[in-house]
């Protein structure tokens, strides 16, 4: 037989461990879901919204491609050159362009744009991109990451938002020019 105090002692023992269980539960759950929501509940950097300018459209002919930069929007001073972000412009035609990440769509290696073959390509996996940013061969799953963009004053702007990666596909094609449809 138990002895009626052995018997609440191991009920108490039992509730503890249930409250105890839930505590650890708890505390393993909320990062969990606090990743899977991400994309839904994540507020936007600070200066993520606004628009940076890549220069004067002179600088970007048409049909073709450049290199251009622009300065992190949440750099500190003490950043130095690692916040100037590489990106490239693709004029298609009159104001219309194609502003894409730097970074493979794979693991985020710098892509480079080789004009000869009309072809993006990352050195780290052997991704391949056409000239309009959409996956050629190689581990990539999609193209490249778009910055929204607008024309304003002969000038072309981008919103760098936050850096693309496929769980935040913030980075889309979008132009915003007066008069004209945005594009998403
Ligand atoms: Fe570009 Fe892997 S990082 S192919």
């Amino acid at each position: 037989m138990t002895a009626p105090d052995e018997l609440s002692r191991r009920r108490m023992l039992v509730k503890l461990g249930i409250v105890f269980n839930g505590i650890v539960g708890a505390i393993v759950a909320v990062p969990i879901v606090r990743y899977i929501l991400s994309p839904v509940i994540r507020e936007p950097k600070p200066g993520s919204e606004s628009w940076l300018s890549l220069g004067p459209l002179g600088q970007f002919p048409e049909g073709q491609t450049r290199l251009a930069t622009y300065r992190s929007p949440a750099a500190n001073p003490s950043d130095g050159e690692t916040a100037n972000i590489p990106c490239w412009v693709r004029r298609v035609k009159g104001e219309t362009f194609q502003v894409f990440a730097i970074n493979c769509a794979h693991l985020g290696c710098p892509v480079r744009w080789f004009p000869q073959s009309g072809l993006f390509l990352c050195p780290c996996h052997g991704g391949v991109y056409y000239s309009d940013g959409s996956r050629a061969s190689g581990p990539p799953e999609r193209g490249l990451f778009e910055y929204r963009y607008k024309v304003e004053r002969e000038s072309l702007l981008i919103q760098p938002g936050e850096l693309p990666t496929p769980g935040a596909p913030t980075a889309r094609l979008i132009n915003i020019s007066p008069g004209k449809t945005p594009c998403v």
